[in-house]
């Protein structure tokens, strides 16, 4: 079976990959010629762990192309899944100009029946906007099937997420459709993986609804952080008596400072407009919204209460600037606000990231200056920010630290150390949520 991908961003390569993995002859074709020359080169140009192999083993057992021609990857292909981006336009829906561009492109080159999978999350009722265009626009009455087959990769574990997940969806209007997409999912499927088989508009919505629902669920313990700070009780132990209800479950409920990257910004967003569009505005996705943002100022209020309202003159450094740990991606990152915010406010910002630097050279503000490593970072600080919860950032040596930094004062974000020790060894350590004083020993 020959199968098109369109689109080698982070959903578009991963997909390709594994179905290629899958034993699946897969052609990933994407507008960005350079990244098409990266990859025939065997370059990785994202960072997601395990890709490369993943994309070498299969590129060389000749089961895994990559083209910038899209007409060929079309005719020769069963399925086409669309795994372009959907970024935000400016009220919040989801641009969807790529969608469309590759939907007129399958119309050209269909040549014999085909599905064409939006693996993209897309607004409810994109599937039906497909059928439109190719219906109006193919030159012959050539049969096909639009499915929706949503992801629910998260960056960082993307492979894991697509070759162990918890559930396959398939939204389908023809049993021909789902037929060849348990087909294409066969390995999964002899594996006892959950299929939600249902029809498009259910199965876009469950994308969408999944994510607005795990961004509550943090914005959630976030808010309770709050609450934490203010009646001295500790968000951990909070979190963990929640989570032990098989209700809740533990999972996402890990307070900071506030959510970000490509997905959960950009989606609840699109579910906010689509409700609205709807005539029933989701009230809670809205409130979502607008704690994340509230959470994401909070962050500065925590530096100005450790080092002082006036940044001027001041050093700061920031360690941790993607979005999340295991991944080079700053899309949504809560470093953007916070950096900004502070060098706006007359701060020096002396920044590490183990990957993302590069990234973040063309989104934060041009002064950040770019350091060798977190005690490069540390050095003749005023402060220090965790920011993201790197691995590496958990083990720091605290003397080493506090040797570089001008005065011992620590703000964790991620609540990678313990208050009471982070005072024994002389920081003015804040953190969130963390305000209990009276724990008891375990
Ligand atoms: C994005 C969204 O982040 C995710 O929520 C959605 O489910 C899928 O689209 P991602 O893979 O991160 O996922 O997209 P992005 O990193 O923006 O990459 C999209 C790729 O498609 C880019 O490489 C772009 O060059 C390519 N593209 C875009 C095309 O090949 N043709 C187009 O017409 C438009
Ligand atoms: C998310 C969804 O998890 C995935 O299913 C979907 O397909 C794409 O969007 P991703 O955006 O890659 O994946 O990252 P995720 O691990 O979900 O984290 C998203 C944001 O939430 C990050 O900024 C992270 O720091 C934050 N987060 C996550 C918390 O602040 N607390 C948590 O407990 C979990």
């Amino acid at each position: 079976m020959h199968i098109c991908v369109v689109g080698t961003g982070y959903v578009g390569l991963v997909t390709g990959a594994c179905l290629a993995d899958f034993g699946i002859n897969v052609t990933c074709v994407d507008k960005d010629e350079e990244k098409i020359a990266k990859l025939l080169d065997g370059e990785i140009p994202i960072y997601e762990p395990g890709l490369d192999s993943l994309v070498e083993k299969n590129a060389r057992s000749g089961r895994l192309h990559f083209s910038t021609d899209l007409a060929p990857a079309i005719q020769q292909a069963l399925a086409i899944f669309i795994a372009v981006g959907t970024p935000p336009k400016e009220d919040g829906s989801a641009d969807l100009s790529y969608v469309v561009q590759v939907a007129e492109a399958i119309a050209d080159n269909l040549n014999g029946y085909k599905v064409v999978v939006t693996k993209s999350t897309v607004p409810i009722g994109t599937g039906q906007l497909i059928e439109k265009i190719i219906t109006e626009r193919e030159s012959e009455a050539h049969p096909f099937s639009v499915v929706s087959n949503p992801e629910f990769l998260r960056e960082g574990s993307a492979i894991a997420d697509f070759m162990r997940p918890d559930r396959v969806v398939i939204g389908a209007r023809d049993a021909q459709a789902v037929a060849i997409m348990k087909d294409i999912y066969s390995p999964l499927y002899l594996l006892e993986t959950p299929f939600v088989i249902t029809n498009v508009e259910s199965s876009e919505l469950i994308k969408y609804a999944s994510n607005a629902f795990l961004a509550t669920k943090i914005t959630f313990i976030n808010e309770v952080a709050e609450l934490c700070d203010r009646l001295g009780a500790d968000v951990h132990h909070v979190s963990r008596g929640m989570g032990l209800d098989k209700r809740i479950g533990p999972k996402f409920l890990h307070p900071g400072p506030g959510y970000g990257g490509s997905c959960f910004p950009k989606d609840t967003q699109a579910m906010s407009e689509i409700a609205r569009k709807a005539g029933r505005p989701f009230e809670i996705v809205d409130t979502v919204i607008e704690v994340n943002n509230r959470i994401k100022e909070r962050a500065v209020e925590r530096v100005q209460e450790a080092i002082g309202e006036d940044f001027n003159g001041k050093t700061v450094a920031v360690l941790g600037l993607s979005f999340k740990p295991e991944t080079d991606d700053m899309r949504d990152s809560s470093s953007i606000p916070l950096v900004t915010a502070l060098v706006e406010g007359g701060a020096k910002v002396k920044a590490f990231d183990p990957v993302a630097m590069d990234n973040a050279r063309g989104m934060l503000p041009e002064a950040v200056q770019y350091c060798e490593d977190s005690y490069d970072a540390a050095e003749g600080a005023d402060a220090m920010i965790i920011v993201t919860e790197w691995n590496q950032f958990r083990s720091l040596d605290m003397e080493r630290v506090r040797s570089s930094l001008k005065q011992p004062v620590v703000i964790d974000l991620r609540n990678l150390y313990d208050p009471k020790r982070m005072k024994d060894q002389g920081f003015r350590y804040s953190s969130v949520g963390r305000a209990a004083e009276d724990l008891p020993g375990e």
